[in-house]
């Protein structure tokens, strides 16, 4: 059995039932099954000029914007809801684990964490669970960082919000909630009306991450934990970080 099948039976075996697997949630299935799901798609878009392409050339600032929020850790443990194109999970997993950490990363399809898997250079340290973001099977206040990359535009409002909730459930005090994702383009960037068409044809839930602010879309009761934001290419992405108080 190799490391990632271990992962995964390590999980199902404490879930009970060995022969489940967690069902796809609708909106990947029906929205999302040329991205994530079909193994040709995963194939295709994960090569780092392609990833690159579709944040239109912000891949590497996002992606090490992202990174700076684990530099210098130690002993930290770090989830992220949901694996992600690129080279990110290798940055995070170098810094985590070098520092004495652990690291898990979830997703809702096994054959995501098995592209993380072929990604990563080992897996020591390292736990790749599948799991619903909506509803993780992990303890309260048990992370001291939780990072959502691109996750949340393409989930539905009340999927999205379940989320938010998990992950605010699962970072400790003292930890932080890092999040990056779409924002509202300023009026002078014309990816505001050209990227518009765009997403409201290809990612049906993304424009709800330019009429929202983040800041009303997590728990009431931390609406008023430190929050820092940094926008980039003209207001089209955003790197929110929200930290619980200790
Ligand atoms: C993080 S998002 C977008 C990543 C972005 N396109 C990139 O690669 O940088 C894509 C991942 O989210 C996962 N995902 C979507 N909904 C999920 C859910 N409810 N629970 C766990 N994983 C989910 C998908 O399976 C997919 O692997």
């Amino acid at each position: 059995m190799d490391n990632l099948s271990q992962g995964i039976t390590e999980w199902l075996v404490e879930d009970n039932d060995a022969s489940r697997t967690v069902p796809t949630p609708g909106y990947l299935s029906r929205h999302y099954w040329w991205a994530y799901i079909h193994p040709w798609a995963v194939k295709f878009w994960d090569h780092l000029p392609i990833v690159n392409m579709i944040l239109l050339g912000n891949y590497s600032r996002l992606r090490d914007a992202a990174l700076r929020e684990f530099d210098g850790l130690h002993n930290a443990n770090v989830l992220q809801v949901a694996a992600v194109y690129g080279n990110l999970s290798p940055g995070v997993a170098d810094r985590v684990i070098s520092g004495g950490g652990h690291y898990d990363i979830v997703d809702v399809l096994p054959i995501q964490l098995e592209n993380v898997r072929r990604k990563l250079v080992s897996i020591r340290g390292i736990r790749l669970l599948n799991q619903n973001s909506e509803k993780l099977n992990l303890a309260d206040a048990s992370y001291d960082k939780v990072m959502l990359f691109f996750l949340l535009h393409e989930q539905p409002e009340a999927a999205k919000a379940r989320t938010l909730a998990e992950a605010f459930r699962v970072v400790k005090p003292g930890g932080k909630i890092i999040i990056v994702d779409f924002a509202k383009p300023y009026r002078w960037n014309p990816f505001r009306y050209l990227w518009r068409v765009f997403l409201a044809i290809f990612e049906p839930f993304a424009l709800a991450m330019w009429w929202n602010d983040v800041a009303n879309m997590i728990p009431g009761y931390a609406r008023y934990w430190p929050m820092r934001r940094e926008l980039f290419f003209g207001g089209l992405f955003q790197k929110v970080v929200i930290s619980r108080p200790g």
